[in-house]
């Protein structure tokens, strides 16, 4: 599975481990966010990391900000990108249970690295459930598109 990660300067640091952990899992991790420490626009990142998803370039996506809030918000906005902020691995889990979110966020000022981790197993472990849910996710599609 291919997974892309995104960050903006407040996340550098905790997105590095992530994809350490996530290469010592044998998952590849595509890059998008910035590697440095000055201050760098969440929303290019958050954008990038959606746009690969839908291009199929990736299968699916982490993205990390201070708060894990505007870069979900800003990947949110690519049509058909359902981007879910959460702080611990229940709501995670639930995040791809069901709603089927393509990608995970959090915030680097928020969890620290074992949360991060425990994030990413939940929501990259559990499965859609469809039925009910199917039909709810067709629901915030059909908002997009109308
Ligand atoms: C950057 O200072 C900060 O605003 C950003 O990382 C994020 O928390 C925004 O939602």
């Amino acid at each position: 599975m291919r997974i892309g990660i995104g960050n903006d300067h407040a996340a550098t640091d905790l997105k590095f481990a992530i994809v350490e952990y996530l290469e010592s899992k044998g998952y590849e991790v595509v890059n998008y966010g910035t590697d440095g420490h000055d201050s760098y626009d969440y929303p290019l990142a958050g954008q990038m990391v959606a746009q690969a998803i839908v291009n199929k370039e990736v299968d699916c996506g982490i993205c990390i900000c201070g708060t894990g809030i505007g870069i979900s918000i800003a990947a949110n906005k690519v049509k058909g990108i359902r981007a879910a902020c959460c702080s611990e691995p229940v709501s995670a889990a639930l995040a791809k249970e069901h709603n089927n979110a393509q990608i995970i966020c959090f915030g680097a000022r928020i969890v620290g690295l074992n949360m991060a981790k425990a994030i990413v197993d939940a929501w990259l472990n559990a499965k859609f459930l469809g039925d009910r849910h199917a039909k709810r996710v067709g629901m915030i599609a059909d908002i997009e598109n109308n």
